[in-house]
């Protein structure tokens, strides 16, 4: 049975807490890795359910996973078996981004055909497509798509439509090692992505632009396995700041950027936190009742749509109405029912949440539809009046080391069972 997550609101959250690798970067590193045989070593690993999946479809591919602590070793052997199948990548839809990189060592690549999910649609027609113009060739048969490089991959002009993270990064994994030069216009531009850049190019590739809407990528023949530090989980870092701010809190989140989480500390700001940053921390300290503001999400550096749960848990107790827009998925909403049951009065119309701020939400049992509305429903429950118990606790899981037990050393009243 699914374990629950019991909080009850109470007074402020106060002291110093420390975040992890970002999950969204060292998933994609640990594929990176099986561009080039030998031992790659990974630090600053988050110890969450989706790097474990992962690990798994290293596994599956022939590649040997060893994690102590928050170090991760992967010894990449000659041989890879090229494929991602279904039971995974339904788990862990990131999975996909093993096209990129089998196609580019093995000229060839099997994965599983990814559905949609709880926060939309979520096609991969451009991942294929930026794949496509550097000569592969996909057919889907059976739920399984195929991809292969006949002539091996030669660099290209990479016209993104949209910005969209993974099919930069399978075009960026694609074009380290293809013929030639590439070029990813209209690419992401998330800290994450740099970082992926930043072990690519220790590793020996020609990289260039990253964090810039165009990356070249001039190919290389060869690759060797390094040793890289996972970038700060800004997600995991900006969820700790919501948790100040919701709580009327003072709590100083270390080990973090704070120059990644620019928009997200302005919205913080303008709901009436005071935010004090340095290189690598910074202090929050809550109002005793936020202020409504309005938020867009949008792609890097815009404000980020895995804040938006978040977010919207905060305006829900603001003093007035908040409009939210979601612009990069169909149906991120879907957890607003829950919140509604804890006595939020949210009403939604297609991408657009009216959140008219109630002086008091009141725990209940509610379910986590996804990880970063799991993690909202945890954050509201701190402001609630009485007991809030959350399960479908293993989304939380996904993205965040020892939720938990991190709410708890800064004085939340929160259990597991
Ligand atoms: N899209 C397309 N076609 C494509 C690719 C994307 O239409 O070929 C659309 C998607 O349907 C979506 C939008 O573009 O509406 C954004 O998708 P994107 O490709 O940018 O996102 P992703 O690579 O699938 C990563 C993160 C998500 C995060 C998004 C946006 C990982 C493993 N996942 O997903 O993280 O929301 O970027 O920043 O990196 C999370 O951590 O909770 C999470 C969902």
């Amino acid at each position: 049975m699914d374990e629950a997550i019991r909080v009850v609101g109470g007074g402020p959250l106060e002291g110093e807490v420390r975040v992890l690798g970002a999950k969204n970067a060292v998933l994609k590193q640990m594929v990176t890795v099986l561009m080039v045989e030998g031992r790659h070593t990974l630090t600053n690993v988050p110890g969450i359910l989706d790097v474990s999946i992962m690990q798994e479809v290293l596994e599956h591919v022939g590649a040997t996973c060893v994690r102590e602590g928050n170090t991760l070793r992967v010894d990449v052997p000659s041989e890879l078996n090229p494929e991602a199948p279904l039971d995974l990548v339904r788990r862990m839809r990131a999975s996909t981004i093993v096209l990129g990189s089998l196609l580019a060592r093995c000229g060839e690549a099997r994965v599983a055909f990814p559905g949609g999910d709880d926060l939309g649609a979520r096609p991969i027609d451009l991942h294929m497509k930026a794949l496509e113009a550097m000569g592969a060739e996909f057919s889907l048969d059976h739920g399984v798509l195929t991809g292969s490089a006949p002539g091996g991959l030669r660099g290209a002009e990479i016209d993104l439509e949209f910005p969209s993270v993974g099919a930069t990064e399978n075009a960026l994994l694609a074009a380290v090692l293809a013929r030639g030069t590439s070029r990813i216009h209209n690419a992401a531009r998330e800290p994450e992505i740099r970082d992926i850049c930043c072990q690519l190019r220790e590793m020996g590739a020609d990289i260039d632009g990253d964090g810039t809407a165009t990356i070249t990528v001039n190919g290389v023949e060869d690759l060797q396995p390094v040793a890289h530090r996972v970038v700060p989980d800004r997600l995991e870092a900006g969820t700790y700041a919501v948790a100040a701010a919701i709580s009327g809190g003072n709590v100083v989140v270390q080990d973090c950027v704070p120059e990644h989480l620019r928009m997200e500390l302005v919205k913080l700001e303008a709901v009436g936190c005071e935010i004090e940053t340095g290189g690598d921390w910074m202090r929050i300290v809550g109002p005793d009742r936020p202020r409504a503001v309005d938020v867009a999400t949008l792609p890097y550096p815009g404000f980020h749509t895995d804040m938006q749960p978040q977010m919207v848990a905060l305006l829900s107790i603001a003093d007035g109405t908040s409009v939210v827009t979601e612009n990069l998925y169909d149906a991120r909403f879907r957890y607003v029912g829950e919140l509604a049951r804890m006595g939020a009065d949210i009403g939604v119309e297609w991408q657009h949440a009216v959140v008219r701020g109630v002086e008091g939400l009141s725990g209940c049992p509610v379910i986590a539809p996804d990880i970063r509305a799991g993690a909202a429903l945890v954050l509201a429950g701190l402001r609630a009046d009485g007991e809030t118990t959350v399960t479908g606790v293993s989304h939380i899981d996904r993205g965040y080391e020892d939720f938990v037990g991190r709410l708890s050393s800064l004085g939340a009243d929160i259990s597991r069972s």
